[in-house]
């Protein structure tokens, strides 16, 4: 039961947060908070009230578990815990340490007096959820700390030390030394002088530019705000707590906090966040599993993959056995590490010392007996089944026992990697994404051996070299390539159809994506899904259609590498111009299949394309690939460049309505010649029957 402690030293009462681990701010701690002031009150014997928490957390703010359930809402809600403090008749002091967060910073601005840790972490993070501070936190920072500062906390979330309110009457007392004993000696001296009650409601905010400031604040946030809506309802908000009496400002704050947590934006971006903790959790493997020690990794190829791969793990200070088969390659895999951190110098994030200490880091090899001793080796060789099995194979033979052996691969069978050793409950796959030392995305990959202190260690590893990993069972393509397969098939339809590949693009990336399909095409290379079209009609030459990128690889158009491709490319330039060449090779096609072009309107490409991401993703779900509707959401956010504002393709069903995404993918699978995985999903239909949704 989270609840709030009550005691009594000398002549004043302690309350004390209790809600580890961060002292959220539940319903349960917030009742207590005001019992134990009526107990305080009631007791003539008090004469003065601290209010603390722990050393790590006075308190981290709303309980986001509790965000749209019932009890959020729940009397006493925080705006009133607060106006009980605020009004109380004995002196309250805040005690604060460790984390002072979002309702946590409110709640101590309801005190009277304010005690703190120079380092004490201070923040109004509401933002970053798509919401503005709600219990009175931009009418009463202002009023301490100016307009300005106070803007500056709460438009952008930033978390900063106590120590740099020093002089303002944010903190009437800051120390390095235990902030308890410092808040009741504080009190007794409230007590002995006397003091009147400090209200922060009564303060004004002192700025005589405020309206300069207040339009110039509304035009760099607008700039920078793009889809968001919440960054803007801040400025409105503490541009109450100026021309406002305080509690018209506090409604005119509370007013739109509703209308915030009602926004799509807001409703993706508090998912997004649950999403990520929920994604480090495995339901199968316990969190307190033990872990395998990594101190040491190795690289088996200094390639595209490898050699960013390795920079993940230089940068954290492991160090890493690089391996490759000639010298030529590990020469040039190396001079590309070089090439990026001296780029990262050049831009200031990286100074010459750390540069030479992270190179010095790797140990290049041709020989498997370095490999000997290393704790965890990630394989990027060719993307072929043959090779794969000789490196594995070797370092069967040569790597450590207890050693985790990981394969990057994008789509190869880890089950049969694994099964090319003696030891497959060692063996994982670790899906890095390119550029590898940018992307945050990590696929963990989970073969049907693979055993559970493997993966809680390959998680742990992951959140050291700052990726957010995602489980995955094995399938072809994994999560994130297999449903983009379907996305990729979707766009190419609609070409066919009518549309053009800049339509297309345009659609999409209107819709919010980074980059539309064709320009990613054009970007990864169109060869390298070619070659493998061709294999496959090789194989079975009666499955095959031609598709209509098959006729611009013909025409050597493999995408900015060749300088054309769906777009052509000025020399040295990376931006698409639309091309009449590509509109005759599609209208060529057409005419060669058959098909009379239609007119496709940009609705109907968002609704293809992202709901052929959906229902791969519920088939990926019902499969048991991934373990959460979520987890999907997190690989196409962080891997696909999927935008932020929707949550993710999951997300963005559930927000459509399910019943709607399953009436849309009947209609594209009733269509003549339709591709059988138009057929909603079972999964996706029973959902959307019962009136449930993914999330
Ligand atoms: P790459 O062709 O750039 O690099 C492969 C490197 O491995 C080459 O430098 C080659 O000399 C070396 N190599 C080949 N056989 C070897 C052996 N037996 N021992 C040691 N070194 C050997 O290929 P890339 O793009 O780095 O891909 C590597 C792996 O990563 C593949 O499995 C690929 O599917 C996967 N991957 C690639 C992504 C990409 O965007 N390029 C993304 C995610 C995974």
């Amino acid at each position: 039961m989270s609840s709030a402690q009550y005691g009594v030293r000398g002549q004043t009462a302690v309350i004390t947060l209790d809600n580890p681990p961060v002292n959220g701010l539940g319903a349960a701690l917030r009742a207590g908070i005001v019992e134990s002031l009526e107990r305080a009150l009631a007791d003539v014997a008090v004469r003065a009230v601290v209010i603390t928490g722990s050393p790590r957390a006075f308190s981290g703010g709303a309980d986001v578990k509790e965000f749209g359930t019932p009890k959020s809402g729940m009397e006493p809600s925080l705006p009133t815990v607060i106006r009980v403090l605020e009004t109380s008749t004995k002196p309250v002091i805040a005690a604060v340490a460790g984390v002072c967060m979002g309702g946590g910073l409110e709640l101590a601005l309801g005190a009277h007096f304010r005690v703190a840790r120079r380092d004490a972490q201070i923040a109004l993070p509401e933002v970053k959820l798509g919401l503005l501070p709600g219990a009175g936190g931009t009418q009463r920072l202002p009023r301490l700390i100016g307009l300005e500062a106070a803007l500056n906390l709460i438009v952008t979330g930033d978390t900063v030390p106590a120590a740099r309110f020093e002089g303002t009457p944010l903190f009437d007392l800051l120390v390095d030394t235990d902030v308890l004993d410092a808040a009741l000696s504080f009190a007794d001296q409230v007590v002995a002088e006397n003091r009147p009650l400090q209200r922060v409601r009564d303060r004004q905010v002192q700025e005589p530019q405020a309206e300069a400031f207040l339009a110039f604040a509304r035009n760099t946030v607008a700039a920078t705000a793009k889809h968001f809506p919440a960054p803007l309802k801040c400025v409105d908000a503490v541009a109450a707590s100026v021309a406002q009496p305080f509690d018209e400002g506090l409604r005119v704050e509370r007013e739109a906090f509703l209308a915030l947590m009602n926004t799509p934006e807001s409703r993706a971006l508090r998912h997004v966040f649950q999403a990520e903790r929920a994604a480090a959790k495995i339901p199968d493997v316990p969190a307190d599993t033990p872990l395998r020690k990594i101190a040491k990794v190795g690289v088996i190829g200094a390639g595209t993959m490898g050699g960013g791969i390795t920079m993940n793990f230089i940068n954290v200070g492991i160090p890493v056995v690089l391996l490759e088969t000639r010298q030529e390659a590990l020469d040039r895999g190396l001079a590309t590490i070089r090439r990026n951190y001296e780029n990262s110098m050049k831009k200031g994030k990286l100074t010459q010392a750390q540069l030479d200490e992270r190179l010095a880091r790797v140990t290049p090899t041709l020989g498997y007996e370095a490999l000997r001793d290393v704790d965890l080796v990630i394989e990027a060789v060719f993307e072929d089944m043959g090779v794969k099995e000789t490196v594995f194979k070797t370092l069967d033979d040569v790597v450590k026992p207890g050693a985790i052996l990981a394969s990057n691969t994008s789509a190869l069978d880890l089950d049969q990697i694994a099964a090319f050793t003696r030891r497959p409950q060692d063996v994982i796959g670790l899906h890095f994404f390119s550029p590898a030392n940018v992307m945050r995305l990590l696929e963990v990959v989970r073969g049907a051996r693979t055993a559970p202190d493997v993966l809680a260690t390959c998680m742990q590893l992951a959140k050291q070299i700052k990726k957010v990993a995602v489980v995955s069972g094995v399938c072809d393509g994994f999560i994130g390539n297999r449903m983009l397969a379907r996305y990729g098939a979707a766009a190419n339809q609609l070409v066919h159809q009518g549309a053009l590949p800049q339509q297309v693009d345009g659609a999409l990336q209107t819709f919010g994506l980074a980059m539309g399909p064709f320009r990613m095409g054009d970007l990864a290379g169109l060869d390298i899904g070619w070659a493998g079209r061709k294999r496959r009609q090789a194989a079975n030459p009666q499955a095959y259609t031609r598709i209509v990128a098959d006729a611009l690889c013909e025409a050597g158009r493999f995408g900015q590498k060749t300088g054309a491709g769906w777009y052509r490319y000025e020399p040295g330039r990376r931006d698409p111009i639309p091309d009449p060449a590509v509109e005759t090779l599609i209208a060529d096609f057409r005419r060669e299949k058959g098909i009379t072009p239609r007119r496709i309107d940009d609705d109907e490409v968002v609704e293809r394309c992202i709901y052929a991401l959906v229902n791969e993703g519920a088939r990926i779900l019902e499969e048991g690939i991934a373990a959460r509707a979520s987890d999907i959401d997190i690989v196409y956010l962080n891997g696909y460049g999927f935008p932020l504002h929707r949550g993710g393709p999951m997300l963005y069903a559930d927000m459509v309505g399910l019943p709607n995404v399953v009436r849309s993918l009947r209609r594209f699978a009733a269509e003549p010649g339709a591709d059988p995985s138009w057929q909603p999903a079972p999964l996706l239909v029973k959902l959307a029957e019962e009136g449930k949704t993914f999330n």
